[in-house]
């Protein structure tokens, strides 16, 4: 079974092909993904209405891409999904939109996936892959959740931030020292070359005794920090940024000691997880899973603790269409998608969406 992905909840168009018959892993036959970070690095930010339009303009050149890799024509598809939510509202209705269109052209079924799903299944495509059971560590630009995943579809919360999320710690705390957009990256290359110990920022809740994590305090610390250290500096406080007076050494090490505290904490409470569950093996998803300082602590803590730790490839941390294609193709595999609701071509999306909400079953 050949199914075709697509993903555009926020600023990425993703398509992907995968073959899902036989009992393996799915396989990936085509991928391609158009960032739209150039386009919204003059706002800063992603300004929602521009990426609607841009996925629509991106959409079907990718899939024609998509089905040139694979040297397939579009009748050969058995099946399509797209990322039914969370996300943005209209960026979602923009791939669920192309998705059952061309189901309903095709005559085949189509399957709304949830954007968690597609990151906590994505290192199935690795070399590497895990096995079930595991502890899952989702660490994206919205959301921060440990969760035990005993199989496709069973999915139980262990714990998540009650604030902002890692990955938005790494924009906000960016944001602050005047890096662009997206901050993440940016604080990670930056942080590379400072002293993580240059400045004591709080570690949120790494002794609540719970899984759960705060990260906007951390926030206001680099805050504090960058505006102490600014109002220190001969020429004063800022001019056209926050950040301008500090020095470079001075914007690093406050960068460096950032990214310490985020990392000290998803690994702390990553290891915690392990211990609760009594579960030997760990899987990263999500953006911020990109992050080098992240993979290096993790590694280690895990080595030391006996535990196997799993990450996707690093082109697929971020969003993307594979990830997608892949949570359909396994959900199928497990006798998971309703072929007849996929059928009905009807469709809605769920910019809010818990991935508690999800059932086994759904569509
Ligand atoms: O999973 P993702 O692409 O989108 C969401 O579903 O949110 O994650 C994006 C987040 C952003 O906050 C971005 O800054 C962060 O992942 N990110 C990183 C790195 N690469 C991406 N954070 C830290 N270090 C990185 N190398
Ligand atoms: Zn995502």
């Amino acid at each position: 079974m050949r199914i075709l992905g697509f993903e555009s909840s926020c600023d990425e168009t993703g398509v992907a092909l995968v073959d899902a018959s036989g009992p393996g892993v799915p396989r990936l036959l085509g991928h391609a993904l158009h960032s739209q970070i150039e386009m919204h690095q003059a706002y800063g930010g992603v300004v929602p209405e521009l990426a609607s339009r841009d996925h629509i303009r991106r959409v079907l050149p990718l899939t024609e891409a998509v089905l040139a890799q694979a040297g397939l024509p579009l009748g050969d598809v058995d099946a399509i999904a797209y990322t039914r939510g969370p996300g943005l509202a209209g960026a979602l209705l923009v791939g669920a939109g192309v998705a059952v269109s061309l189901a309903m052209a095709l005559g085949k079924p189509v399957h709304g996936i949830h954007h968690l799903e597609g990151h906590l299944l994505s290192p199935f495509l690795s070399a590497d892959p895990p096995e079930f059971p595991f502890v899952a560590l989702l660490v994206s630009g919205g959301h921060t959740q440990l969760m035990r995943v005993d199989g496709v579809g069973r999915y139980d919360l262990l714990g998540e931030t009650i604030d902002d999320a890692a990955g938005e710690a790494f924009d906000k705390s960016a944001k602050l020292l005047g890096l662009g957009y997206p901050g993440g990256p940016a604080l990670a290359r930056l942080a590379g070359q400072g002293d993580a110990l240059a400045y004591r920022f709080p570690r949120p809740m790494l002794h609540s005794g719970d899984l759960d994590f705060s990260f906007a305090g951390l926030k206001t610390a680099v805050l504090t920090q960058v505006k102490r250290l600014a109002h220190a500096r001969p020429e004063g406080p800022a001019t056209s940024h926050l950040a301008d007076p500090l020095t470079e050494q001075q914007k690093t090490d406050v960068a460096a000691s950032a990214q310490a505290a985020i990392v000290e904490v998803l690994v702390k409470k990553s290891l915690a997880a392990l211990k609760t569950t009594g579960l030997r093996r760990l899987v990263v998803a999500g953006g911020v899973g990109a992050n080098a300082l992240l993979r290096q602590q993790l590694d280690a803590a895990c080595a030391r603790a006996g535990v196997r730790v799993h990450y996707p490839e690093l082109h697929l941390c971020t969003d993307n269409g594979a990830m997608i294609a892949l949570a359909a193709g396994l959900r199928a595999q497990a006798g998971l998608l309703d072929t007849a609701a996929g059928a009905a071509y009807r469709f809605d999306v769920r910019p809010r969406w818990p991935l508690a909400d999800l059932e086994p079953a759904s569509t």
